[in-house]
């Protein structure tokens, strides 16, 4: 697992749009009153997604007056999730898992790919400006791995062409489609095996 560096290039304001204000408000009204602290993960998730994917310290200093709170214990909070960026990432952010069942089934060689195809190191924005890669612990897909997720969506399934090929199609302006790329439906087993008996199909 990498640590997450803080952009040197920071805006100087930041504020909720309407739509965020409303967010954070309904988040808030969950907690008891004196409570609102508890707030401050979401929030910081709502100010990520409100600046396209990354939060700057000034988002960070507005959600601690927000929820009156020090701005250490936001910091301490943002920096410590790895699912918060702290500095700006690719409009297409690839987060490639290489736990073990990732790493057995060739993430490594998927982090090649990324590093030949994207940029050499993690975190480093593709010249295009387009996409951005970084190494990440399990996101629960195991059993379609080697998987990854691009923005939202998980990308399954895949090996060293499928991906050289979502990174062709992103550069195209062509739309990626997430899912196995086995065309496996969710999590079923390949060959259409029934059950662990199904040894002609196995
Ligand atoms: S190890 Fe990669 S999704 Fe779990």
């Amino acid at each position: 697992m990498s640590l997450k560096k803080v952009s040197k290039d920071q805006p100087a304001n930041f504020e909720f749009n309407e739509k965020s204000l409303e967010k954070a408000k309904k988040i808030i009204s969950n907690y008891p009153k004196g409570k609102q602290q508890s707030a401050v993960m979401a929030l910081l998730y709502i100010a990520q997604r409100q600046n396209n994917n990354w939060i700057p310290l000034s988002a960070m200093k507005y959600i601690a007056k927000f929820l009156d709170m020090p701005y250490i214990k936001v910091y301490e909070v943002a920096t410590f999730y790895t699912m918060y960026n702290l500095a700006p990432v690719g409009e297409h952010f690839f987060q490639v898992c290489t736990t073990t069942p990732c790493m057995i089934r060739g993430a490594y060689k998927l982090i090649e790919v990324c590093k030949n195809k994207i940029s050499q190191n993690e975190s480093e924005i593709s010249s295009d400006g387009k996409i951005s890669w970084m190494e990440v612990e399990c996101l629960g897909a195991c059993v379609n791995s080697p998987m990854m997720q691009i923005n939202d969506d998980y990308f399954e399934d895949l090996d060293e062409k499928k991906l050289e090929t979502i990174i062709e199609n992103i550069r195209q302006n062509k739309k990626i489609e997430p899912g196995s790329y086995k065309g496996r439906k969710s999590s079923e087993p390949e060959n259409n095996r029934i059950t662990l008996m199904d040894i002609k199909n196995a």
